[in-house]
């Protein structure tokens, strides 16, 4: 198979979706790799290294585009690569579909058979592709988090460690999952006084053995939800349903009666958003201040830190993205169920069923 790699070309994102370690693999097993030029520099690789590699380094998308069998990419097509959507191509990339009907209508109208990092999903219902952008953005949030509570930015000046004689911030973690525990680990270890919320029983009970004392863990629902959010200083959404829209679980009324100059990092943003007062920011202008709380809605955190973003992803995706390109995309579903559910668009219609819930539209499989 040809396997291209392009430069990412979304607002500040400088990772990458393959190292020149994963162009070695790709050789090795017979693929031919073309890399867009610069595609790695801000992540510290270049092209030389890829060249090194085994890949051919070219100058334009386009010409990625239009010879790759398979795009890797690692964030959705933005209206400028539509253009490159052709029938037959394999898009593999995190997608985001129910919080992007653009992109979906695009993928379904071009025929292009696009499978969501986000969605490949194994038989314990956990999420591969997604863990380690979301390990990355959990402890991140409370990095920003603490950012976005300085008084220069709008906060409330509060350190989250607090003081010797002054009382630590108070983190709210809403979604105990995979960005919600590393955002509790950071939390915890500079010293904040942590609480989870979460809608599973047994999620909540692991989070209460593995965290011991240093975190308080509560079943999520609206009372307990308005009752947290209005003593936190730091309120850090991390809430999924996978393949569907973020539930809008914080009203604007429960924002209004949190603490002036208190923060919101919603992580859950690239799904939407778990609060009516979220919208989608960038790395060069990240945060708005609405009902008197700072926000904090970057739809690609790990973006600023590609260097370990980018290692982290390609550790986890080259596996499935080998298995696509050694046996071709439907018999590659067929030998793995968890890449079968990272399917979410193929010849026109919508494969996986929460994405397509989503979008209001009926799934159909091409295995059915
Ligand atoms: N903004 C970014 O750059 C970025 C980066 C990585 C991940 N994410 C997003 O972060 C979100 C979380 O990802 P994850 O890997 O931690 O998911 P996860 O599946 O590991 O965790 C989600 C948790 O939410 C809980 N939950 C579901 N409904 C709930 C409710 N009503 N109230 C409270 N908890 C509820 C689930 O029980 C689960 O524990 C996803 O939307 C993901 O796309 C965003």
């Amino acid at each position: 198979m040809i396997v291209g790699v392009l430069k990412e070309i979304k607002a500040d994102e400088r990772r990458v979706a393959m190292t020149p370690a994963g162009a070695a693999a790709f050789v090795s097993h017979g693929h031919r790799v073309y890399v867009q030029h610069g595609a790695g520099l801000g992540s510290g690789f270049t092209d030389q290294q890829y060249r090194a590699a085994g890949a051919q380094v070219v100058t334009s998308a386009s010409a990625v585009w239009n010879r790759a069998d398979l795009v890797l990419k690692v964030k959705e097509p933005l209206p400028s690569e539509f253009k490159f959507l052709r029938p037959g191509l394999i898009l593999f990339t995190y997608l985001h579909l129910a919080a992007e009907p653009q992109v979906a209508r695009v993928l379904l109208k071009r025929r292009v058979a696009a499978l969501g990092y986000e969605t490949v999903q194994l038989e314990d219902s956990s999420l591969p592709l997604l863990a380690p952008m979301s390990e990355v953005a959990g402890r991140l949030a409370i990095q920003v988090g603490g950012w976005c509570l300085e008084a220069q930015n709008g906060g409330a000046g509060v350190l989250l460690s607090g003081a010797p004689g002054v009382r630590p911030g108070k983190v709210l973690i809403i979604g105990g999952g995979i960005a919600g525990f590393n955002a509790c680990r950071v939390a915890e270890g500079v010293g904040a006084q942590v609480t989870i919320l979460d809608v599973n029983p047994l999620r909540l009970r692991y989070l209460s053995d593995l965290l011991s004392n240093r975190a308080v863990t509560v079943m999520s629902n609206r009372a307990t939800l308005e009752e947290e959010i209005r003593q936190a200083d730091l309120v850090v959404g991390t809430v999924l349903v996978a393949g569907a829209r973020a539930p809008r679980l914080i009203t604007r009324s429960m924002v209004s009666k949190m603490k002036r100059g208190a923060a919101l990092v919603d992580i859950s943003i690239d799904q939407g958003g778990i609060s009516e007062t979220s919208s989608p920011t960038t790395h060069s202008n990240p945060i708005y201040i609405r009902e008197g709380v700072v926000h904090y809605c970057v739809t690609n955190m790990p973006g600023v830190v590609p260097h370990t973003s980018t290692y982290a992803l390609t550790n986890a995706t080259l596996s499935y993205a080998l298995e696509i390109a050694d046996h071709g995309l439907l018999e590659a579903c067929d030998r793995n169920p968890a890449l079968r559910s990272g399917l979410n668009t193929y010849n026109g219609s919508v494969v996986h069923p929460a994405v397509a819930d989503s979008l209001g539209l009926k799934a159909h499989a091409p295995w059915n």
